[in-house]
């Protein structure tokens, strides 16, 4: 059985939906177990236990929010070499610049661990979500193929 991750940072649960949607695309590629988690929540988990772990944040002032960029800096202190990682991020306009931005990131501070890009990018209606119906069927299937990865 191998094991994911999924940390997300949110506002007002559209990140947390988006989170939950790739997990279960995730676990619909064959046996892996997957956890989804607030960024908050990190600090008690064993990084090394995880094969996987994807990081998510809704895009704020066109970036990703400080506390996922916290998040993944404190995942690659406890060691990310050899693990896939991979990103999202959900937005108004600004497609996929909170990916990008938490790519460069995982680039910079763990270079060894095995990034999959592009993240995926997910838009919702408003400030405060929802997220778009249409995105909900490529969630799941940017998780399946991070699943396939993880097999
Ligand atoms: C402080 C703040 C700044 C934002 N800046 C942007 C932005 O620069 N570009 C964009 O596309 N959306 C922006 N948004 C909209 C967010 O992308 C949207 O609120 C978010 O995707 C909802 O996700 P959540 O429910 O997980 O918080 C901003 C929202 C907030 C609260």
């Amino acid at each position: 059985m191998k094991h994911a991750l999924v940390v997300y940072n949110t506002t007002f649960g559209s990140t947390k939906e988006l989170a939950e949607e790739i997990a279960a695309g995730i676990q619909d590629a064959g046996e892996i177990s997957c956890e989804v988690v607030n960024h908050k929540e990190l600090n008690g988990k064993d990084v090394s236990r995880f094969d996987a772990i994807l990081f998510g944040c809704p895009v704020h002032g066109a970036q990703a929010t400080r506390g996922i960029k916290g998040a993944i800096k404190k995942a690659a202190k406890a060691g990310l070499d050899g693990k896939i990682v991979s990103t999202f991020d959900t937005h108004m306009g600004h497609e996929g610049r909170a990916v990008r931005n938490m790519e460069s990131l995982l680039t910079k501070v763990s270079p060894d661990a095995r990034l999959i890009t592009p993240g995926f990018s997910g838009r919702v209606k408003g400030f405060r979500g929802p997220l778009s119906e249409e995105e909900i069927p490529k969630a799941r299937e940017f998780g399946k193929n991070i699943g396939q990865e993880i097999l």
